[in-house]
């Protein structure tokens, strides 16, 4: 069967084609040069550089996939979390789409999508499994028992790991998004040079790293460090310090929730899961015995393959969404 996915969720405008779980083809379309020198993502903006791109984006996916609009079997589009008007966008055109076709249309959560990245590569785990989706706006750990059946073990309290990772950039004067740049910086840093507070939260698998973001701001202050410009020297190490804590934290409760939830598979996913090091001491769980996938770097990022393939397994399950389908800003899994 043939899917195409869509993902307007937040800055990424994506578009895929699967036969069934191989992607034919998988379009992202970053509009990072016209939110990085805000910092963060302008809701304003990213809703009207989906309007301008949905159409070419998803052409050019049919394209790649060498199909045509008719070719589609069904339509999976996120429906949420996300910023509300990018979602929408989306949304509205996926539901033309499905209209003009008449092909069954299908919402995607996007946490879901974000776990199901890891039924487009080669190797799949078998259920139960431990997932944790650590993103931009999300840090949350579920079992998952099955398709469609995940109970989540804790999540996020206030920033989300990638939002650390952007704050913390921003006040080391590096541009938006900050995890791939501290990612490469911490590469050349010492961890072990700035003492930072472990946010464990200790008998719960709920997550917390704001106070990370006060305990910098109190560094810089106390060496009399500008915020937004350190010495290069500074910012590699600082980098390595705030790298290696957060690292530590997720890997930390990983092992916690596998030993608490008598399971031997994890699946780490969303925009965190890129981060060199969390991939590398992920790797440190398997010489425990414990099975760890982690999809291919573009496939852990916003893409609308993980969309089209979360799609399918709804629709495979007898699912199905109607015009009514909405865009949820807040969609818990
Ligand atoms: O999953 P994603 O593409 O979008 C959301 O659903 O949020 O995740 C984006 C987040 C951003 O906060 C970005 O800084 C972070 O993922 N990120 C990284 C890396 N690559 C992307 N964080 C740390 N290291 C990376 N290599
Ligand atoms: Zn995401």
């Amino acid at each position: 069967m043939l899917i195409l996915g869509i993902d307007t969720s937040c800055d990424d405008t994506s578009a895929a084609v699967l036969e069934d779980r191989k992607i034919l083809s998988n379009i992202v379309s970053s509009q990072i040069q016209f939110h990085s020198k805000y910092g963060g993502i302008v809701p304003e903006i990213a809703s009207r550089k989906h309007i301008e791109w949905i159409t070419d984006v998803t052409e050019k996916a049919l394209n790649e996939a060498h199909i045509s609009l008719k070719d589609i079997d069904l339509v999976a589009v996120c429906h949420g979390p996300g910023l509300i008007g990018s979602l929408l966008v989306g949304l509205c055109f996926a539901k033309a789409l499905s209209f003009a076709s008449k092909k069954p249309i299908i919402g995607v959560n996007h946490l879901e999508a974000h776990i199901q990245a890891v039924f487009l590569e080669g190797k799949y785990p078998e259920f139960p499994f431990l997932s944790l989706v650590v993103s931009g706006g999300h840090t949350s750990l579920y079992r998952v028992e099955d398709f469609g059946r995940y109970r989540e073990l804790g999540r996020s309290r206030d920033d989300a790991a990638g939002e650390a990772y952007d704050k913390i950039a921003k006040m080391l004067g590096l541009s938006y998004p900050g995890g791939p740049l501290i990612d490469a910086l911490a590469k050349e840093g010492d961890p072990e040079k700035y003492r930072l507070p472990k946010p464990f939260l200790h008998g719960s698998f709920d997550f917390s790293f704001s106070g990370l973001k006060t305990a910098i701001k109190v560094l810089l202050k106390n060496l009399n460090i500008q915020e937004g410009n350190p010495p290069e020297d500074f910012k590699k190490d600082l980098a390595a310090s705030f790298q290696s804590v957060i690292v530590e934290v997720l890997i930390e409760k990983i092992r916690l929730a596998l030993k608490e939830e008598k399971l031997n598979r994890v699946v780490i996913t969303g925009g965190v899961a890129a981060n060199s090091e969390l991939r590398r001491r992920a790797m440190d769980l398997e010489k425990d015995g414990f099975e760890v996938y982690l999809p291919s770097k573009a496939l852990c990022t916003d893409n609308a393959a993980m969309i089209a393939v979360a799609g399918f397994h709804k629709f495979q399950r007898g699912e199905r969404s109607d015009f009514f389908l909405n865009a949820r800003a807040y969609l818990p899994l």
